[in-house]
């Protein structure tokens, strides 16, 4: 299972929310360039339909493929109080023919994306990954060297943390509570709950790029 939330930032304030990132993780940040691959299979034969994606990270010195299942989040009066989603995930390494084996299973591509940022992974009450990125969109089949940007000017944030059956309790709280320091630069919800850029994002950033992030906000 994983805890996660996410929130949008515009890109000229990216630089402050690297810089609170840096201070509050005290790790570097690691660049990305990840190439994802969204499958979806009709539903045929009683099956109901599932979607899967196949990711490569093209930063990495040799690129790797993974095939990631999203299931379901967690359910009961409780979850819907929870400020962070709860789910299920299923990931498995996969050579780089594994597009083709979908195919004849029946999966068909139905986006590709190309998310190009950077990440910051650290320990703070749970395994903490936090990914700031620009969404890209290919203009020719697979063309990574093609794209161009989804929202213009916008990024997504994602924070995201391995969670189990028996810890999520434990991680939600670690999620949530580090979301906190980031709530004056950006708001983090649930995905698919729409929130916006936060008003006070401009005073914040420009307090940030003033003294290099040695103010806590
Ligand atoms: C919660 O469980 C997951 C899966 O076993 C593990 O990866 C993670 O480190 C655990 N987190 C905490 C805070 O115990």
């Amino acid at each position: 299972m994983e805890c996660v939330v996410q929130g949008i930032i515009e890109t000229k304030h990216v630089e402050a929310l690297e810089i609170l990132l840096q201070g509050l993780c005290g790790v570097h940040r690691e660049s990305l360039r990840i190439h994802e691959l969204c499958l979806k299979s009709a539903p045929n034969l009683g099956l109901v339909s599932s979607e899967l994606r196949l990711i490569c990270d093209l930063e990495q010195p040799e690129p790797t493929w993974t095939v990631r299942h999203i299931g379901g989040s967690i359910r009961g009066a409780g979850a819907e109080q929870l400020s962070v989603l709860v789910r299920n995930v299923a990931e498995s390494k996969v050579s780089k023919n594994a597009l083709r084996l979908f195919y004849a299973l029946g999966y068909k591509l139905d986006h590709e994306l190309l998310r190009v940022g950077f990440a910051f992974h650290f320990q703070r009450g749970a395994q903490i990954t936090v990914t700031v990125s620009s969404v890209n969109k290919m203009l020719k089949l697979h063309a990574t060297d093609e794209a161009v940007p989804v929202t213009p000017g916008i990024q997504l944030v994602e924070v995201t943390a391995p969670a189990s059956s028996e810890n999520y309790t434990e991680v939600v709280a670690a999620v949530s509570s580090f979301c906190e320091y980031l709530a004056p630069l950006l708001h983090l919800s649930k995905p698919g709950v729409s929130t916006g850029v936060v008003p006070t994002a401009a005073a914040a950033a420009a307090s940030l790029m003033s003294d290099g992030g040695s103010t806590t906000l």
